[in-house]
C-alpha cells in the first residue's frame, strides 16, 4: 500500500491496553468477593450473591454478595464505632489519611482505569484520563479541607454516620465525590455501589485499608435496590447521600420523611446544549462530541438536548454529522476508539425503546454507519433531528449516545425551550458575544452552566442541580456543609406547642363592644378576602378574643403562589434595592414598636418586657439581612484550566413559610427576611395560635416599599395551608417550623417537584439566640449556588 493510500484512510489497528494487572487482581479474589466492612473482606450473612458482568463481552467477572439487612447493620456498627474517634482526630491527622488516599490513587491509577474500563465498558482512555485524575484531585482537594477545618467551619460538627449510595456510570469517580468530603469533615461512610459496576469500591476500599485508613471508617456493602433500600430505612445512619435516577431519588426522599436524616440527591437531567448563530461551530461540533458521546452518553449533566439557532442549524447538523461518522466504536481497552460499550443489557434495550418511540413521535433518526463490535452491549451515536418540544425524546433522559435537535429564532426563545424542563442540572452555552452568553447563563435554569465548553469538572467547583434533578452540591465549600451540621442546633429541646385557648364568656363587661376587627389575607400587595369566606377568632391565654383573621384555604395558597410567581421582578432587583428596603421595613416596624410589643403580649401572655424585648429583636434582625442582601456573595473559583468558575448564589423562587407557633413577630422575620434578602418571594403562614403580629404586618409592607407580591401572608390552619404548600409544584422550597410531624409531612409531600426543605423536626429554636436564629444558617438555605464555567478564550 501506498504511503497517499494510507493517509487515506488513516484507518487505526487496535491499540488495546493491558489487563493482566486487574484480570489477576480478580483471579486472587477467585473471582468472588464479599462486602468490604471494619476494614476486611465479610461473606455476605445471607450467603446470596450474584454476578457483575463485562459489557463489551457480556462474559461474567465476577461474583459479588448482595447485602442483607444482617449485613448493612454490620457495616453501619462498624462506621458508628469509628465515627467519634475519626472526627476526633485533628484536622491535620484526617488530613494526611485523605492525602494518603490520593497518592494511593494515583499509584494506582493504572489498574483502577482497567478495572473501571473493564466493569463498566466505558474507553480505558476515559478512565485514565478523566475519572481516575478527577478522582485523585478529590482526595487532595477535600484532604485542604480537613486541615482547615477547625477554622473554616469552627460553628459545624460532622454529621456522623452516612450512608451512600451511587450509580454506576461514573463508579469510581461518583465514590471519590461521595467519600473523599464525607471523611475530610469527619464522618464515617457504608457505600452501596451500583450492582452493575461494585469492583472499582471494593479495589479502593482495600487500597484504602492496606494505606492505613482506619477500620470501620469506610464500608462498603454490595447489592441491588433493595440493598441500598435498607441503608435509606436504617435508623443509625444520619444522612443518606444519593446520586442515580430521579425515580429512586423521589422514593428515598419519601423513605427519610420526618426521619431527621439529612440527604442530598443529585439525579438525572435533561440538559440543553445551546449554539447561537455567532459561535464557533466547529468548537461547538467538539462540544457536541464531549456533552453526548462523551461515556457512551451516560452522564446525568449530558448535554442531550441540542438547540441550535435557526439561521446556522443546516450547516451546523452537515457538520455534526459528519463529525459522528468519524467517532469509532469498540473495546473498552483500545486506547483508540471514542465510545465503549453500554453499560448493560437493559440499558441497551432502554435506549433502543426511546429512539423507536422518538421516531414513531416524528423525529428524524440519524446514525453513524460505522463500523459496530460484535457481541456485547453496544449504541452507535445517534442524533434526532426536528423533535417537538414536548416529545418523550425531548423530555426524558435516554441515558444513552443520543442527542434530540431543536432549533430556536432568538435568545429569548432559547431560554424559554432550555427551560422548559422538569430538570434543573447543567446547561452549554455557544457564543462569541460574551455579554449574550452570559445574559443567557444568568437565566439558564440550572446548577452549573458551561459556556463554550461542557463537561468541565472539578473538586472545588461545587456541582449539582435544580427543580428534579435534586439538591445539594458536591465539591468546594457549598458541598462541605453538605456533611456538616450547625454546633448551635444542637442544644435544641423537642417544642412544647402552645394551645389553642378556647374563648370565654366576657363576663360582666359592659364597655364599649370593640369594632370588628377581622384580618384578611395579604396577597400581592393587598389585602384579600379568604376565599371560603370563614374566620378563626384569635384568643389570648386567658380566653379573651382579641381579633378575627380569614382562614385561608388551597384556593387562597394558590392565590398566593401566582402573586409570588408575578412577583419575579424581585429576584432581579439589585442587592442594594433589597437592602434599602429591608432597612425601611424596620424603619417603620421601629416607629410602632410598643403596639407591636402590646400586641404580642396581649397573644402570647409574655411580660411586657419580653414582648418589648422580641420586637426590638426584630427590627435588629431585618438589619441583619439589610447587611447581608449585598454581602453574601460568591467565588470565583480557579479551576485546574485557564479560566474562571463563577459560583453564585441564586433565590430559590417561590418559598413556601410555615411560621413557628412561638415568638410570632421574630419566627416570621428570622425566616421571611433572609428568604427576601436573597431574592426570594415568600408565601408565609404565620403562627397558628398568635398570628395577629404578622396581619399587623400588612401595614408596615404597605408602607416599606414592598414590591406586590414579595410577600404574602396566608393565615389558618398550618397544617392545611402547610399541605397546599408542599403538593403545589410551583413552590420551589418550603420551610416548615412547627411541629415533628409537620417536618414530616412537608417532606414527604415535596416529592412532587422536589422542592427544597428546611426543617426542624419538631425542636425549638430559641429565636432570641442569633447563633441559633440568624446568618449564614440561614442564607445557605435560601439560594442555590450555580456555577458558570468561562474558560478564556485564545
Ligand atoms: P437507579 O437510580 O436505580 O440506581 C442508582 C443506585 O441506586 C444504584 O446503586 C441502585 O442499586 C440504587 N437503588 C436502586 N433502587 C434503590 C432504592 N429503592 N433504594 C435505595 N437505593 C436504590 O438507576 P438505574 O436503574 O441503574 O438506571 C435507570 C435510569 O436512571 C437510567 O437509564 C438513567 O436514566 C437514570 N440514571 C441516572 C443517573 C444519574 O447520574 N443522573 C445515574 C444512573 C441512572
Ligand atoms: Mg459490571
Amino acid at each position: 500500500m501506498s504511503v497517499a493510500k494510507y493517509f487515506d484512510e488513516m484507518s487505526y489497528g487496535p491499540a488495546p491496553e493491558a489487563d493482566s494487572e486487574a484480570r489477576g487482581w480478580l483471579a486472587r479474589h477467585e473471582g468472588k468477593f464479599g462486602h468490604f466492612i471494619n476494614g476486611g473482606f465479610t461473606p455476605s450473612q445471607s450467603g446470596k450473591s450474584f454476578d457483575t458482568f463485562e459489557p463489551a463481552t457480556g462474559a461474567v467477572l465476577a461474583k459479588l454478595a448482595i447485602g442483607s439487612k444482617a449485613d448493612v447493620d454490620h457495616a453501619v456498627a462498624a462506621a458508628r464505632k469509628a465515627q467519634g474517634p475519626w472526627a476526633k482526630l485533628p484536622g491535620h491527622a484526617r488530613a494526611r489519611h485523605l492525602y494518603a488516599l490520593a497518592r494511593m490513587i494515583q499509584r494506582h491509577a493504572r489498574l483502577i482505569a482497567v478495572v473501571e474500563a473493564i466493569d463498566n465498558g466505558k474507553p480505558v482512555r476515559e478512565t485514565r484520563d478523566i475519572d481516575i485524575p478527577l478522582a485523585a484531585r478529590h482526595f487532595y482537594h477535600h484532604a485542604g479541607w480537613a486541615q482547615i477545618q477547625d477554622t473554616e467551619f469552627s460553628d459545624h460538627i460532622p454529621v456522623g454516620v452516612v450512608g451512600q449510595i451511587i450509580p454506576w456510570n461514573f463508579p469510581f469517580l461518583m465514590l471519590a465525590w461521595k467519600v473523599a468530603p464525607a471523611l475530610a469533615l469527619g464522618n464515617t461512610v457504608v457505600l452501596k455501589p451500583a450492582e452493575f459496576t461494585s469492583l472499582t469500591a471494593l479495589l479502593f476500599a482495600e487500597l484504602a485499608a492496606a494505606a492505613g485508613l482506619p477500620a470501620g471508617v469506610l464500608n462498603v456493602v454490595t447489592g441491588e435496590g433493595e440493598t441500598g433500600a435498607l441503608l435509606v430505612d436504617h435508623g443509625d445512619v444520619d444522612k443518606i447521600a444519593f446520586t442515580g435516577s430521579t425515580e429512586v431519588g423521589r422514593l428515598i426522599r419519601e423513605r427519610t420523611a420526618g426521619s431527621g436524616k439529612s440527604l442530598t440527591l443529585e439525579l438525572g437531567g435533561k440538559s440543553p446544549f445551546i449554539v447561537f448563530d455567532d459561535a464557533d461551530i466547529d468548537g461547538a461540533v467538539e462540544g457536541v462530541v464531549d456533552a453526548i458521546w462523551f461515556n457512551q452518553g451516560q452522564v446525568c449533566c449530558a448535554g442531550s438536548r441540542l438547540l441550535v439557532q435557526e439561521g446556522i442549524a443546516p450547516l451546523f447538523q452537515e457538520r455534526l454529522l459528519r463529525r459522528m461518522s468519524t467517532l469509532r466504536v469498540g473495546q473498552p481497552l483500545d486506547k483508540c476508539i471514542d465510545m465503549g460499550a453500554i453499560v448493560a443489557p437493559v440499558q441497551l434495550s432502554r435506549i433502543e425503546a426511546l429512539v423507536k418511540q422518538g421516531v414513531a413521535e416524528g423525529a428524524t433518526l440519524h446514525q453513524a454507519q460505522i463500523e459496530m463490535p460484535q457481541g456485547g452491549s453496544f449504541y452507535p451515536p445517534t442524533l434526532l433531528s426536528g423533535v417537538q418540544s414536548s416529545s418523550t425524546v425531548a423530555t426524558e433522559e435516554i441515558f444513552g449516545p443520543v442527542a434530540v435537535s431543536m432549533t430556536f429564532r432568538t435568545p429569548d426563545e432559547a431560554i424559554q425551550l432550555a427551560n422548559n424542563s422538569r430538570y434543573g442540572l447543567a446547561a452549554s452555552v455557544w457564543s462569541e458575544t460574551i455579554g449574550l452568553a452570559l445574559n443567557v447563563a444568568a437565566k439558564l435554569a440550572a446548577g452549573v452552566v458551561w459556556v463554550n465548553a461542557t463537561n468541565l469538572f472539578d473538586a472545588a467547583v461545587g456541582f449539582g442541580g435544580k427543580r428534579e434533578s435534586g439538591f445539594g452540591r458536591e465539591g468546594g465549600r457549598e458541598g462541605a456543609y453538605e456533611y456538616l451540621k450547625p454546633k448551635a442546633w444542637q442544644g435544641r429541646k423537642p417544642r412544647a406547642m402552645p394551645a389553642l385557648p378556647a374563648a370565654k364568656p366576657a363576663a360582666g363587661e359592659f364597655g364599649m363592644p370593640s369594632l370588628d376587627r377581622t384580618a384578611k389575607l395579604y396577597v400581592g400587595g393587598k389585602q384579600a378576602r379568604p376565599d371560603g369566606n370563614y374566620s378563626r377568632s384569635i384568643v389570648s391565654p386567658k380566653g379573651k378574643v382579641l381579633g378575627e383573621v380569614g382562614e385561608g384555604n388551597r384556593k387562597d395558597i394558590r392565590n398566593a403562589v401566582a402573586a409570588a410567581q408575578a412577583a419575579a421582578g424581585w429576584s432581579s432587583a439589585t442587592a442594594h434595592n433589597r437592602a434599602q428596603i429591608l432597612y425601611y421595613i424596620a424603619e417603620n416596624l421601629s416607629s410602632r414598636a410598643d403596639e407591636f410589643a402590646a400586641r404580642i403580649a396581649a397573644m402570647t401572655g409574655v411580660s411586657s418586657g419580653k414582648a418589648a424585648a422580641e420586637v426590638e429583636a426584630s427590627i435588629e434582625r431585618l438589619f441583619t439581612y439589610g447587611a447581608w442582601a449585598d454581602k453574601y456573595e460568591g467565588a470565583v473559583h480557579v479551576p485546574p484550566l485557564r479560566g474562571v468558575a463563577l459560583a453564585m448564589p441564586e433565590s430559590l423562587g417561590v418559598v413556601g413559610v410555615l411560621c413557628p407557633p412561638e415568638a410570632p413577630l421574630l419566627g416570621f422575620i428570622s425566616l421571611v427576611a433572609p428568604l427576601i434578602a436573597m431574592g426570594n418571594r415568600v408565601v408565609a403562614v404565620p403562627s397558628e395560635a398568635h398570628p395577629l403580629a404578622a396581619t399587623d404586618f400588612y401595614s408596615i409592607l404597605e408602607t416599606s416599599d414592598v414590591p406586590a407580591g414579595v410577600i404574602n401572608i396566608v393565615t389558618g390552619s398550618t397544617d392545611e395551608l402547610g399541605k397546599a404548600l408542599a403538593t403545589h409544584n410551583d413552590v420551589d422550597a418550603l420551610w416548615a417550623f412547627g411541629t415533628a410531624e409537620l417536618s414530616a409531612m412537608v417532606e414527604k409531600l415535596s416529592v412532587g417537584n422536589l422542592k427544597r426543605t428546611f426543617v426542624d423536626h419538631g425542636k425549638a429554636t430559641d429565636w432570641m439566640n442569633r447563633a441559633e436564629a440568624e446568618g449564614a444558617l440561614y442564607l445557605r438555605r435560601a439560594v442555590d449556588v450555580k456555577n458558570i464555567w468561562i474558560p478564556y478564550g485564545e
